[in-house]
């Protein structure tokens, strides 16, 4: 069922005409993507195509050369990620990127240490919390750690939990600042069968009230949860549509060609 109709009309999020050199090299050609409210979009692409870099340019951690990223109508420009996360964005990292040294809580309640006037820095130095605020974070991240079924291990420090239990923790906290849009990068790498199909289940039940852009290889997962799906290869958008559109695009499939499915 083609559900969106390209070009969007009013994308949440919005990639106009991205172009992003690194090192001397093109990244990124002029890449536009929408990102429709309240659905699932994915972003595709075999290694090294340039996902990743387009969510570096959202979050602000590349500069791009030219072009914009505009959020509900607004340019972002020199964003912070704890601008982003006030606003409503947040994104997981490829891999897990968990600080070794806090438990699982403390790494959760870190990603909402943006809305509290102080954060985990400041309790560790003494510094006053506003009572509050720290309490609704704490339940707000013993919610988000229920929801992802992590709960038990709270107390436990990442190199204690297998590695599909680390990637939980790590949505838990880009989930507790309880964000409008959800940048996930690839959240099935590394994980079973199971763990993707609580996956599947968790990424739609989000919808329509969170907007959440995908990126992954786990061409079932995505096929599955996808409402529109963006189709990088070398830095440019070769292919955009719905799951059934972009599955059968001969673009699509000669990219893939020589690439493994994970
Ligand atoms: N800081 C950098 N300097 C130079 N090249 C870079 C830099 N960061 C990324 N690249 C290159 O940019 C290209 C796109 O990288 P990116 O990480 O965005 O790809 P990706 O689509 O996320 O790939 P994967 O599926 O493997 O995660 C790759 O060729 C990568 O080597
Ligand atoms: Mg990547």
């Amino acid at each position: 069922m083609v559900k969106y109709v390209l070009p969007l009309t009013h994308p949440l999020l919005h990639v106009v005409d991205v172009s992003v050199t690194l090192s001397g090299l093109k990244i990124l050609d002029n890449v536009s993507i929408g990102i429709p409210e309240g659905a699932v979009t994915g972003l595709i692409g075999p290694n090294g195509a340039g996902k990743t870099t387009v969510f570096n340019v959202i979050s602000g951690f590349v500069q791009a050369d030219s072009g914009q990223v505009r959020f509900d109508g607004t340019r972002l420009k020199h964003i912070k990620t704890h601008h982003l996360t006030s606003m409503g964005i947040s994104r997981t990292l490829q891999g897990v990127g968990l600080f070794p040294s806090l438990t699982a809580l403390d790494n959760v309640l870190l990603g909402g240490s943006a809305q509290v006037k102080s954060g985990i820095v400041a309790d560790s130095l003494a510094m006053p919390w506003t009572d509050v605020e720290q309490r609704r974070l704490r339940e707000r991240a013993y919610a988000v750690m229920e929801e992802m079924s992590i709960l038990d291990v709270a107390d436990r420090f990442p190199s204690e939990l297998p590695y599909p239990v680390q990637k939980r923790v790590a949505m838990a906290r880009a989930l507790v600042s309880d964000p409008k849009v959800l940048l996930l990068d690839e959240p099935a790498g590394g994980i079973g069968a199971g763990d993707m199909a609580d996956l599947a289940r968790i990424i739609k039940s989000w919808v329509p009230n969170r907007t959440v852009l995908l990126v992954e290889h786990h061409m079932e997962l995505v096929m599955d949860v996808c409402d529109l799906i963006w189709v990088l290869d070398a830095g440019t958008v070769i292919a955009s549509g719905s799951p059934e559109q972009v599955r059968t695009d001969p673009a699509v499939l000669a990219a893939y060609l020589g690439e493994e499915e994970d």
